[in-house]
């Protein structure tokens, strides 16, 4: 069975963008490969966090990983920081990775620029996701288009690793839906959906209320032709909300298109905002009641357990392939 490997990183509420890029297609994914779903503390901490607030969004994050409709009787769900293999490998992959290629990376110039104290972590992230990828023998990577280029230097460094060591790396595919890849913020359609954005009407949390829902929807901006079209260039407002309706309802753009002919944005708004709320109602509701309950740590505790194993033996591989330590 070919494997999967994700992660999402527990650095503040879960948007829509992050549940239509790559949760969703999570849920799919693991009636067919053997998934491994991270949530990835130490990629959290390359910017500052608050203590109390991390450990309440790694819980969050897993209870939300589960109610959207991750098994982990079929998954391998844990937490990065408790399968230690990752931050080793990450650290021999550092030794491979090049400055000059960390600092083209499109997310690292974007949360750099014009700071003035910039974590070293910042600028090393992407050796680390590797090893999160590259230490489970994944085949295939299900994320946002957000990930693509770190997905490519996953590649390099693995053939790179592969080519100078020993050819102990299996090169990872990136996975990038069709449809949502890269959900627009409702403030500003051409910047992407963001948890970290400032302004909380652009973006949906998966635990926002309905009342909230109906307004940022609501308040989105669109354009002044009036006319519910797809078109990306011209209408990219009206257009980001037809792939969130298409997906959310599984009914297609051209059909959505058909039912709000001669009707306006108002029709259309009030329709989406419903459409989302059913959506999120149940995945909300077992989210509740996960996070009242005890289950989530052992969930945890068997996940992690599961997850050092399979990266213990691949760690012990890399660290042959370089000499590290001694023959064991
Ligand atoms: P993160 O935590 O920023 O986002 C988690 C996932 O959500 C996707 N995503 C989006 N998709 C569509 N539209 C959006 N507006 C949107 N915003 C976020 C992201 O593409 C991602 O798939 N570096 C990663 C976490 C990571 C990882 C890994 C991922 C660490 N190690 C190994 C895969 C494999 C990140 O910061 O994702």
């Amino acid at each position: 069975m070919k494997t999967i490997f994700s992660g999402i990183q527990p650095s503040g509420t879960i948007t829509l963008g992050n549940y239509i890029g790559a949760m969703r297609q999570f849920v799919d994914l693991q009636e067919d490969y053997d998934c491994y779903f991270c949530i990835v503390d130490q990629h959290a901490i390359t910017v500052s966090q608050e203590r109390l607030a991390l450990r309440q969004n790694i819980k969050s994050l897993a209870a939300m990983y589960i109610a959207v409709g991750i098994d982990p009787n079929k998954s391998t769900l844990f937490i990065q920081s408790e399968v230690p293999a990752h931050a080793q490998a990450g650290w021999m992959l550092q030794c491979v990775a090049y400055i000059g290629e960390l600092e083209r990376m499109t997310q690292f110039k974007d949360k750099s620029d014009g700071k003035e104290a910039v974590s070293a972590g910042l600028l090393t992230y992407p050796p680390l996701m590797a090893a999160d990828i590259l230490l489970y023998n994944t085949d295939l990577v299900p994320v946002g288009e957000d990930q693509k280029q770190h997905l490519e230097l996953t590649r390099d460094l693995a053939e790179r690793f592969n080519k100078k060591f020993n050819d102990i790396f299996t090169i990872p595919e990136v996975r990038i839906p069709k449809v949502g890849a890269r959900v627009m913020s409702l403030q500003d359609p051409l910047k992407k959906m963001s948890k970290s954005d400032p302004n909380q009407k652009g973006f949906i949390s998966m635990l926002d209320e309905p009342k909230q829902i109906i307004k940022k929807i609501k308040s989105a901006v669109t354009d002044s032709e009036g006319i519910v079209k797809y078109d990306k260039e011209k209408k990219p407002g009206i257009s980001n909300m037809l792939s969130i309706y298409s997906i959310l309802s599984e009914q297609t753009i051209e059909e959505i298109e058909d039912m709000y002919e001669g009707k306006g944005y108002g029709d259309f708004k009030g329709d989406l905002a419903e459409v989302v709320v059913q959506h999120l109602k149940p995945i909300q509701d077992r989210y509740k009641a996960l996070m009242a309950s005890t289950e989530l740590d052992e969930l945890l505790d068997a996940g992690a357990a599961k997850a050092n194993q399979s990266a213990g033996k691949m760690l012990k591989k890399m660290e042959n392939a370089m000499g590290l330590g001694r023959k064991r």
